[in-house]
C-alpha cells in the first residue's frame, strides 16, 4: 500500500475546514499534514473541533510558513482552501510559489468564491474588489464535479453549496433544451453556511426558529451560478435567486420554477435526470421532493420534480458544508490522484440531527 498523500488545508479552524476533517478521517489515502491557521496556530485541532478528538488526537494547527516544508518533502500534494473569498486567492498563490520552488506537484482545490469567475472583471463586478490573483483564473476547472467528467486541470474551483444545489438539476435540464432558460429559486439554508464567527443575524435565539430571506434578487451567488451555467452548457440563463436562512444547521434546500420548452411528466423528467447522474455515486433523482434531514451529514444530493402543464418544480437536496464545500473537494481530489470517487466519501447521514 502507497504512503498517503501529504495534504494542507488553509482556513483551518472554520466550519468547511472541520468537515474535511471529519471526511478525512474515513479516508486513509490522504494524510492532514498542514492545517494552516492564521488565529490557532500551535493548538490542538481537537480545540476547535472537539468532535474529532478521536479521529486526530495529535494534530494541531500550523501556520503557513510550515507549508514550505511539507512541499520540501513531497512530490506531489494536495491543497485545500477553506479561507475566505478575498483572502483565499494570495494564500493559494503563495502556496503555489513555495511548491514550485520545491519542486512539489501541487493539486488544488478552492472551496471559496476566488477562482469561481473565468473572467477578473466579473469577479470584481461581484466582490468590489481587484481579483488578488487574475493570472491564476485560466488555471482552474471550474465547476460541480459531476458536469466536469475527468479533467486535466490540477486546480479546481468548487461552485459553492447553493450553487451546488441549484446546478445539479439545472445544468442537465437546461443543456438539453429540456427548460427554458427562465429560472426562478429559492434555496433555504442552515447556519453552518454563515461560517463559524457569529453575527446578530446568525445568533441562536435571533435564528433559531425562524426563516428569512436575505439579499433577495440580490445575492453574490446569482451571477456565479449564471456563469456556471453558461460554461456547462453554453447556454445564457435568466436567472431569479431568493436565498433564505433557516432554523437547522446544516442542509439546504432549493426549489426551482421554470416551464418546459420541451413537454414531459415528472417520471419522464425525474428519469431524465436520474440517467444523466447515473455514474454519479452521489446524486439521484426521483419524482418525490427529497428530504434534506435524509442527505444531511452525507456527501449525497437528492433531486425531485412536478410537473403541471408547461410548469416545472425541481427540488434539490444536499449538505452545504459536505457536498456544498469540503465533500465535493474530496470528490475532486479523489479524482485526480487516481482514489475511488466515493473514497472517505460513502457515509450515509445519520437521519437524525
Ligand atoms: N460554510 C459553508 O457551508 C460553505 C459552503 C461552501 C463554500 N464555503 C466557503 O468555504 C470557505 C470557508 O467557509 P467556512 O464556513 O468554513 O468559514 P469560516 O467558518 O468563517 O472559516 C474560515 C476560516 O478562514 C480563516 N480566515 C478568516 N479570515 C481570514 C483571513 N482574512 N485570511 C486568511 N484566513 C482567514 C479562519 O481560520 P484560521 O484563523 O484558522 O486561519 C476562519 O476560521 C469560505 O470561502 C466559504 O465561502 C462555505
Amino acid at each position: 500500500m502507497s504512503a498517503p498523500v501529504p495534504l494542507a488545508i488553509l482556513g483551518g479552524s472554520g466550519y468547511v475546514a472541520g468537515e474535511l476533517l471529519r471526511l478525512l478521517a474515513a479516508h486513509g489515502g490522504f494524510a492532514p499534514r498542514a492545517v494552516v491557521s492564521a488565529s490557532r496556530a500551535g493548538e490542538p485541532v481537537a480545540a476547535a473541533f472537539p468532535h474529532l478528538a478521536g479521529a486526530w488526537p495529535e494534530l494541531c494547527f500550523a501556520p503557513a510558513a510550515a507549508l514550505a516544508g511539507l512541499f520540501a518533502e513531497a512530490p506531489r500534494a494536495a491543497l485545500v482552501s477553506a479561507a475566505p473569498h478575498g483572502a483565499s486567492a494570495p494564500a493559494v498563490a503563495a502556496a503555489l510559489a513555495a511548491a514550485a520552488a520545491a519542486r512539489c506537484a501541487l493539486e488544488v482545490a478552492d472551496l471559496s468564491a476566488d477562482f469561481r469567475f473565468a473572467d477578473p472583471a466579473a469577479w470584481t463586478a461581484v466582490y468590489g474588489q481587484a481579483h488578488p490573483a487574475p493570472e491564476l483564473l485560466p488555471t482552474f476547472a471550474r465547476g460541480v464535479p459531476e458536469h466536469l467528467g475527468t479533467s486535466a486541470f490540477s486546480r479546481f474551483a468548487h461552485p459553492g453549496c447553493f450553487a451546488t444545489a441549484v446546478l445539479l438539476p439545472l445544468v442537465p435540464l437546461v443543456g438539453s433544451g429540456r427548460i427554458a432558460p427562465e429560472v426562478a429559486v429559492t434555496a433555504i439554508t442552515g447556519s453552518t453556511g454563515s461560517g463559524r464567527a457569529p453575527s446578530a443575524a446568525t445568533h441562536h435565539p435571533e435564528r433559531r426558529s425562524t426563516v428569512v430571506a436575505y439579499a433577495p434578487l440580490a445575492h453574490r451567488h446569482e451571477p456565479e451560478i449564471v456563469a456556471f451555467v453558461r460554461e456547462a452548457t453554453g447556454v445564457e440563463v435568466d436567472l431569479a435567486f431568493v436565498p433564505q436562512s433557516g432554523p437547522h444547521a446544516r442542509g439546504i434546500y432549493a426549489t426551482l420554477h421554470a416551464r418546459l420548452a420541451r413537454p414531459g411528466s415528472a417520471e419522464e423528467i425525474a428519469a431524465e435526470l436520474a440517467a444523466f447522474y447515473a455514474a454519479s455515486p452521489f446524486v439521484t433523482a426521483a419524482v418525490a421532493p427529497p428530504r434534506l434531514v435524509d442527505v444531511a451529514g452525507s456527501n449525497r444530493a437528492a433531486l425531485g420534480v412536478a410537473v403541471r402543464g408547461d410548469r416545472v418544480a425541481l427540488f434539490s437536496a444536499l449538505d452545504n458544508l459536505a457536498k456544498g464545500a469540503a465533500g465535493g473537494g474530496l470528490q475532486w481530489l479523489n479524482r485526480r490522484f487516481g482514489f475511488p470517487e466515493s473514497a472517505g466519501l460513502s457515509a450515509p447521514g445519520p437521519g437524525w440531527l
